[in-house]
């Protein structure tokens, strides 16, 4: 199965991308923890997308599509592959379409988590995140058990540097320029599924299993 996760930034795509990957055992594939991964280890790569990141921009494509087309190929994502934060406008869509085609697959469902604005800047002023692992958590609606330290790996856990209400602000804007497109792209091939990001976490869950089938 290959899943395409849409919505804002904060909408939960994180959150319930790493419960379907475990549930149907397929990658997750988050193109921020990649870039995030990348800003810790200090590569090139990481400097170039955290000058986009930290002012709440996109990477540009020629940077992002050429190193999620390379992950896709890698071994693991014979079997299916969910998708979380790509694609993020047309032209990255295209370029993940045209590379499946050439591979006569295709994407089965685009699940656009939807969630107003509104509720985003609460939900990511009290987000808190492992850069260690990239467990993420809320500090009330998924606290960690023991405060600020990763329930999974003991690290501390952080507030992104992006997650600062002027930045949040910022990806917001992109986000209804560039990414909120995609709705009507997936919607004309058929492939879109709207499910209401506002309930709490697990029945977030149960909507989104009752579309995709259970297993
Ligand atoms: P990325 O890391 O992809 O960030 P994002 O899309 O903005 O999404 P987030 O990770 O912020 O939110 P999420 O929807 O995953 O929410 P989460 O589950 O954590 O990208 C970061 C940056 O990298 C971009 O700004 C860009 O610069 C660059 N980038 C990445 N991909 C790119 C691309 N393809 N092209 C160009 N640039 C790219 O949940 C949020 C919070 O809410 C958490 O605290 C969570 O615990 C809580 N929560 C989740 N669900 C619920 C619920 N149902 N009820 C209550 N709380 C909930
Ligand atoms: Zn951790």
């Amino acid at each position: 199965m290959k899943i395409v996760m849409l919505g804002a930034p904060g909408a939960g795509k994180g959150t319930q991308a790493k419960k379907i990957a475990e549930k149907y055992s397929i990658p997750h594939i988050s193109t921020g923890d990649i870039f995030r991964a990348n800003i810790k280890a200090g590569t090139q790569l990481g400097v170039k997308a955290r000058s986009y990141m930290d002012k709440g921009e996109l990477v540009p494509d020629e940077v992002t599509i050429g190193m999620l087309i390379d992950r896709i190929h890698e071994q693991d994502c014979k079997k299916g592959f969910i998708l979380d934060g790509f694609p993020r406008n047309i032209p990255q869509a295209e370029s993940l379409d045209k590379v499946l085609k050439e591979i006569s697959e295709k994407i089965d469902f685009a699940i656009d988590v939807d969630v107003p604005d509104e509720n985003i800047i609460k939900r990511m002023s009290g987000r808190r995140a492992c850069l260690n692992c990239g467990a993420t958590y809320h500090v009330s609606f998924n606290p960690p058990k023991k405060e600020d330290i990763c329930d999974g790996c003991s690290h501390e856990l952080v507030l992104r540097d992006d997650d600062k209400p002027e930045t949040v602000k910022k990806r917001l804007e992109v986000y209804h320029e560039h990414t909120k497109p995609l709705i009507d792209y997936y919607k004309k091939a058929g492939i879109l599924r709207t499910v209401d990001g506002t309930k709490d976490m697990d029945k977030v869950f149960a909507d989104i299993i009752s579309i995709l089938g259970d297993k």
